[in-house]
């Protein structure tokens, strides 16, 4: 397999591209294919059966532009499908769960970890899951409280990012996991769109919680585990020449508005694909 193929990357929309931007950070060198599922998303509020058959459209796309792995950058897709999509394909699969989940075990002090993510997410039972295997692997034990938190996508997408609406709905929901679990010192971003929010939630949890609560954000987990999994692999690009992002959407409207903002970065352009 060719070290110079790209890594496909994909989500259920452009919340992804906070993974792009982690990836383009640690990983400089690798050329990137994003796929943003904009035509279906939300797959947060969607069953597990129609997550899956949208995820191996997704993956399908991108093995058809040859690439050397495959990253499920929406956590309800890895949530979901991944074990799916991993059974069936050759190229190695990479998700947002595990990376996140192991970066929580070992951050962790008192145990005591809180997940937020889309409804899909919390109700699939895979973070416990994965925090259970971690912990066990590094010889941890800890305990899971996971909280839907489904109004901060479209917070997120709306660019309200900081203000007192986004404020009174990250309260409310931080609040009931405190209630629940006051002694928490990890708190897993189990959704793209949250890195976004991440200023807002420290400053809320460091409001509600009278210690300090290290929020673990997947993206920069998933790099890390890319880059490992790609050098375990001898798969890395050596290539010289600047690495490229090529974008590519299932439908494009409000796309130029909203993706900038999850990226860091304008788009250089994007491409309207159908699956
Ligand atoms: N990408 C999804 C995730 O990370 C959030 C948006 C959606 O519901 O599709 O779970």
């Amino acid at each position: 397999m060719s070290n110079e193929r790209a890594i496909g990357i994909f989500d259920s929309g452009v919340g992804g591209l906070t993974v792009v931007r982690a990836f383009m950070e640690r990983l400089p060198r690798e050329e990137l294919i994003y796929l943003g599922d904009t035509a279906r998303v939300p797959y947060g509020s969607k069953s597990a059966k129609t997550v899956a058959r949208y995820s191996k459209r997704a993956t399908r796309f991108l093995l058809s532009q040859g690439v050397k792995m495959v990253v499920v950058a929406c956590n309800t897709a890895s949530a979901y499908a991944l074990d799916e999509l991993r059974a069936s394909l050759e190229v190695p699969v990479l998700g947002a769960v595990e990376p996140g989940a192991r970066a929580a075990v070992e951050a962790t002090r008192s145990g005591r970890v809180g997940v937020i993510g889309t409804l899909g997410t919390v109700r699939s039972g895979a973070y416990p899951r994965a925090l259970a295997a971690a912990a066990a692997s590094l010889s941890k034990r800890v305990s899971v409280v996971a909280r839907a938190c489904p109004l901060l996508v479209p917070l997120a997408e709306e660019g309200w990012l900081d203000d007192e609406i986004a404020e009174a709905v990250a309260r409310r929901y931080l609040t009931a996991l405190r209630d629940e679990a006051p002694e928490l010192d990890v708190l897993v971003l189990g959704c793209t769109h949250y890195p976004l929010l991440r200023p807002l939630l420290e400053r809320v949890t460091r409001d509600l919680f009278h210690h300090e609560v290290a929020l673990v954000d997947s993206a920069e987990a998933m790099a890390q585990a890319a880059r490992a999994e790609l050098d375990g692999r001898g798969l890395e690009r050596d290539g010289g020449g600047a690495a490229r992002l090529r974008c590519c959407v299932t439908d494009d409207a409000r796309i130029d508005e909203i993706a900038g903002r999850f990226l860091g970065r304008p788009l250089d352009g994007v491409e309207r694909v159908d699956l």
